[in-house]
């Protein structure tokens, strides 16, 4: 027996349809309300809405969840790799040894980008941000590869999901050499995706390179943390261009664009550039917090707070942790991550935070470190998208396949002028 609820408005009553998902979560189904009522919803930023059902990612903002494809966080941080989440994020199962070596081996034969794609590194400042390079090189991939366009041609998507994959980390890597004028390093073959990344960032023509398998290890967790967040704003980014039937390059991109916000992705490089200024000032944490309290100060505690986590977010609970036993393990003492801790402390025994339900979210301890991996700051939202990755183009596919999927065009509610005559210009005051 499906569920109703009842509208009444002006005399008449509505029966809306109650849909509930497989963890027990309920929606209002008001896909027929203005054909019934005249009536639409108005919800800015949708914190009330939902735009798709999905069976990605799986979060529970009060309690602190979150699962890819069934499988916790917590699990797959311990013992998983970012490209076999890549895989469970993309196709819904983890692979079979047979899946995953399959998989492994096209991504590594796509990590080359063509020739001339670098030549556009030419066009950029040395100091161009790295997510500009990133987003306008994705975007630029649609204009190489037109014989796989089509986003609802399968064979199109598999060769274009294994070349965004593959060829990300070394667009990101080409980026940072071409920001310090040294030459881009090829991928190798030979390494792993993530110490070829680092391979990629740090080493040079001119000597053998010594890949840390703590910092390959912790840039592997880092990934996997990033990897989805079911329909976050960069997510819903790539749903909606994606929805006009738009090739997954653009779409993918249009990802980037929105991550790049300091509200959303953006943040990691806020939080540190945040903390810099807090231990600058000689670490006064409480003038920090109390500007971030006062509404007219525009402050804003960077890497604290979440549109759906009103408790911990579990990833931040790991980054923590990984934060000790990385700078730990590469004997760093950050005093950064002292005054982060001691920040999390002052705000989170604060009645203002604790009111709103304003704790650290995954930005808050990357950052420290992204530092202790020697990636510059400039760099830190990159690695997200990095991370994110796989997760754009899991919505973007489960997009192209929802039977129930339209373009995307929501509604509006006017508020501006009524209809009112063209004045000519001499007669105008
Ligand atoms: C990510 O959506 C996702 O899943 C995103 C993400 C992912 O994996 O894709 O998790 C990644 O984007 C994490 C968030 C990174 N952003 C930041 O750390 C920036 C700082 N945080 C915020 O600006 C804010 O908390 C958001 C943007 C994250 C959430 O904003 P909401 O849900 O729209 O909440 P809001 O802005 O309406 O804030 C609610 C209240 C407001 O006060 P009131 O108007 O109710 O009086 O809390 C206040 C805000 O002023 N507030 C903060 C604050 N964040 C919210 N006050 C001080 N410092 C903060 N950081």
């Amino acid at each position: 027996m499906s569920e109703t609820a009842k509208l009444i408005y002006e005399g008449k009553e509505y029966e809306i349809p109650v849909i509930t998902g497989s963890e027990g979560e309920k929606a209002l189904d008001i896909s027929k309300l203005r054909g019934a009522t005249g009536y639409i919803t108005l919800d800015s930023g949708f914190v009330n809405t939902g735009s798709c059902k999905s069976s990605i990612t799986f979060l529970d903002g009060e309690k602190g969840i979150l699962r890819y494809r069934g499988y916790p966080i917590e699990q797959l941080a311990e013992h998983s790799t970012f490209l076999e989440v890549a895989y469970l994020l993309i196709y819904g199962q983890l692979p079979t040894e047979a899946e995953y070596k399959e998989f492994k081996h096209i991504v590594t034969h796509h990590t080359m980008i063509h020739e001339d794609l670098k030549r556009l590194y030419d066009g950029f400042r040395k100091d161009s941000h790295p997510m500009a390079i990133l987003s306008s090189m994705i975007c630029t991939l649609s204009g190489y590869y037109g014989e796989s366009m089509d986003p609802l041609n399968e064979r199109h998507q598999e060769i274009s999901i294994y070349r965004l994959i593959a060829k990300t980390p070394t667009i990101a890597a080409y980026s940072f050499k071409k920001s310090i004028g040294q030459p881009f390093i090829y991928p190798k073959n030979s390494l792993s995706y993530v110490a070829n990344f680092i391979n990629m960032m740090f080493s040079v023509p001119t000597e053998d390179y010594y890949i840390d398998p703590v910092v390959e290890r912790a840039l592997d967790l880092l990934l996997i943390l990033h990897a989805d967040h079911e329909q976050n704003c960069s997510a819903s980014t790539v749903r909606l261009v994606g929805s006009s039937h738009a090739n997954i390059y653009v779409s993918v991109a249009s990802g980037v664009n929105a991550l790049w916000g300091p509200l959303h992705g953006g943040a990691n490089q806020a939080v540190i550039e945040m903390l810099k200024e807090i231990h600058e000032a000689g670490g006064d944490i409480k003038k920090f917090v109390d500007k971030a309290k006062d509404k007219t100060s525009g402050f804003r505690l960077m890497g604290f707070g979440h549109r759906v986590y009103k408790n911990f977010d579990p990833r931040a609970v790991i980054i923590k942790k990984a934060a000790d036993d990385v700078l730990t393990k590469l004997d760093i003492h950050d005093p950064l991550l002292d005054i982060a801790k001691e920040l999390e402390e002052v705000a989170l025994s604060d009645e203002y935070f604790l009111e709103k339900k304003l704790y650290p979210n995954v930005d808050f301890y990357s950052g420290i470190i992204y530092k202790a991996l020697r990636i510059p700051v400039e760099m830190f939202t990159v690695m997200f998208a990095l991370g994110r990755m796989p997760g754009w183009i899991a919505q973007w596919r489960e997009m192209i396949y929802d039977k129930e999927t339209k373009i995307g065009r929501p509604r509006q509610i006017f508020t501006g002028e009524n209809k009112r005559e063209y004045v000519k210009i001499a007669q105008r005051t």
